[in-house]
């Protein structure tokens, strides 16, 4: 067994056993919230996996839930965290981010100029990068950071609903799901289909995440 797997394995124990809930959204290391559900965890590394990602921008760190399981999982994936407010970042995650070299935390408003010329210029030339849009606004999030990816990049975004997708997970654990609201909708992705395909190597279908890789330049 993979190193890789046994975190997987032991996450997804954890998910069978959590003490706390709040919808949409597991608990890790005790009291560390992840804005996503297990299966939809799963989803975002068989991509990293799949596309050979080497580099993570993750716009909205909120706990730092997901930068925490990036981290442990992927020794070597490069990491920049964005987030408007750090100070709710959980001091491990900092640590932890401090303690690798390639991984970093900024406290910005992804929406500023300067903040995307700063990714821009973290996105080192032939790597593919994966943009992961989870801010609190998706939409405005995928149109001002769709234009920076290059041929081969992924954008994704999570709370992404057509009306099809599941939410798996929440019934399984006893929630309602009435009080969940889907941010990202199909229209504000059509433009996307003109430059990227939407990924479908790795099945998003029953997660709230929607991905898409670039194919060309207009
Ligand atoms: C849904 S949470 C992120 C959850 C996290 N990705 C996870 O999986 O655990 C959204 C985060 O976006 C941040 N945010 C909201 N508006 C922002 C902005 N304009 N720029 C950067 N971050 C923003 C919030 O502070 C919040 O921490």
């Amino acid at each position: 067994m993979e190193a890789g797997e046994n975190i997987r394995i032991v996450l997804l124990a954890q998910g069978n056993n959590m003490a706390v809930y709040i919808a949409g959204t597991e608990v890790i290391e005790g009291d560390m919230r992840l804005g996503h559900m297990w299966h939809e965890v799963e989803a975002i590394l068989d991509v990293l996996d799949y596309y050979q990602i080497t580099h993570f921008i993750e716009i909205g760190v909120h706990e730092g839930g997901l930068t925490w399981i990036l981290l442990n999982h992927f020794e070597s994936l490069n990491y920049l965290g964005i987030d408007i407010n750090l100070g709710i970042a959980r001091a491990k995650v900092k640590n932890k981010v401090k303690s690798i070299r390639y991984a970093e935390l900024i406290e910005r408003d992804c929406f500023a100029r300067e903040t995307i010329e700063e990714v821009q210029e973290w996105m080192p030339d032939g790597k593919p990068c994966l943009i992961y849009c989870d801010n609190g606004n998706k939409p405005k999030e995928i149109l001002f950071y769709a234009p920076i990816m290059r041929i081969g990049d992924i954008l994704m975004a999570h709370d992404y609903h057509d009306g099809r997708r599941i939410v798996r997970g929440l019934e399984w654990y006893g929630f309602k799901t009435g009080g969940l609201q889907p941010e990202v909708c199909p229209e504000d992705v059509v433009f996307m289909y003109k430059m990227c395909e939407e990924l479908e190597k790795v099945d998003l279908s029953d997660t709230r995440i929607i991905g898409f890789m670039r194919y060309n330049i207009e």
